[in-house]
């Protein structure tokens, strides 16, 4: 007992999880994930994917949990920087929906365990419909990648925490790359285009590592443990980052066991708006944007209600501070690339709430790390 005690205890570093650790891994997971595919000098992106690009008229994504939430980050870019439609499934429905294929259709599974049962069988019955198949997986060996045309591995380094942390920031990382590659393969993307997208990629490592500063995870540190008897969260975000809102919410709900839903911010009047009250914290990602003032005044129409909100906003935004009741400062970011700093800010959210509370955040009750049965 002693001798296994010790050995986690030197597996995870020093941290009390996994789950953060992996959190720290980040900076190193995502310079993996980009090493040697950018070519900031030419505009291209190298991925050694033996598709032909130009060949593709609709693009299915196919995941499940987070997975299925940097899928929606990647059907965002692709459609803007690539122009191609994109649908996007959680497996589970996918494989029974008898959705519409043919070869001109490329099915992207996005897994870190490459093992889910649903993805797999997605994965199956795209093929047997003759798409053409791309995998964006982190496990290297595991089973779809033996049945996919091609694997863009995301080299994020083992994960052990159940819920996903580092695997989720590298696999939005990958579908950025995938994005440019379509893009300029397909002449929608200009070189110029491509190379400041790319060097707002490569500075990802440092804009993570910049995020986990002792200073930035203290006060995060300190907000997850003010609102921590919350019974509900709402997180709120757009364009981009509304994804970024589902995947946060997912994150506190999966480690914490308090109830947290998101919408795209603008979708807020439409229903969930009626959940707002005094005890009712709000969670915004309010990062530069074009659509920054648009999420502001969403901002105002939880205030009025006395939501209580937690603002994500750009470092130097003191302009829109004075929305928030407290303020989550995040290292300013390309906006294409946003997504994987605003999501490194809601990991410590959620965990830090967990950690308060008590949660076992390695193992938390009634999940698996991977799904193998369906
Ligand atoms: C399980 C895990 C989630 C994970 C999902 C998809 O439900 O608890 O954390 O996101 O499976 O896993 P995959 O390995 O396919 O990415």
């Amino acid at each position: 007992e002693h001798i296994d005690w010790d050995a986690e205890a030197a597996e995870k570093g020093g941290y009390d999880s996994y789950m953060m650790k992996e959190i720290y891994e980040q900076p190193n997971a995502l310079t993996n994930t980009l090493i040697g595919r950018l070519h900031d000098d030419t505009g291209e992106v190298n991925l050694d994917i033996n598709l032909d690009p130009a060949s593709f008229k609709r693009i299915s994504i196919i995941a499940c949990g987070t997975a299925y939430y940097a899928g929606m980050v990647g059907e965002y870019l692709i459609e803007q920087l690539a122009r191609i439609p994109v649908d996007i499934d959680v497996a589970s429905e996918y494989r029974y929906r008898d959705p519409l294929v043919s070869e001109h259709t490329l099915a992207i599974v996005m897994s870190q365990s490459g093992e889910t049962i649903d993805t797999l069988e997605a994965l199956r019955e795209a093929k047997k419909f003759g798409a053409k198949t791309l995998g964006i997986i982190n496990a290297k060996g595991s089973s779809m990648t033996r049945e996919v045309d091609d694997t863009l591995y995301i080299h994020a380094g083992p994960e052990i925490g159940v819920a996903s942390t580092k695997a989720y920031t590298s696999m939005v990382s990958a579908m950025l790359m995938l994005a440019l590659w379509l893009g300029r393969a397909r002449g929608t993307l200009t070189e110029d285009q491509s190379r400041e997208l790319l060097h707002a990629a490569r500075e990802l490592p440092r804009l993570v590592e910049e995020s986990l500063t002792p200073e930035r995870v203290e006060n995060v540190r300190a907000i997850a443990e003010k609102y921590a008897d919350a019974r509900d969260f709402l997180f709120l975000g757009r364009g981009v980052n509304s994804p970024t809102a589902y995947e946060g919410a997912l994150k506190l709900k999966e480690i914490s066991y308090i109830h947290a839903e998101a919408y795209a911010a603008g979708e807020m009047k439409h229903g969930p708006i009626a959940l707002i009250d005094e005890h009712m914290p709000v969670v915004v990602v309010a990062t530069e944007s074009k659509l920054l003032e648009k999420t502001i005044s969403n901002v105002q129409e939880v205030r009025a209600r006395k939501g209580k909100v937690i603002l994500v906003l750009s470092e130097g935004d003191t302009e829109n501070a004075r929305y928030g009741d407290d303020v989550i400062y995040v290292p300013r970011a390309h906006e294409m690339v946003s997504p994987v700093v605003n999501a490194v800010a809601l990991q410590l959210l959620a965990i830090f709430i967990a950690e308060k509370l008590g949660k076992d955040v390695d193992k938390p009750r009634n999940l698996a790390k991977a799904v193998t049965v369906e």
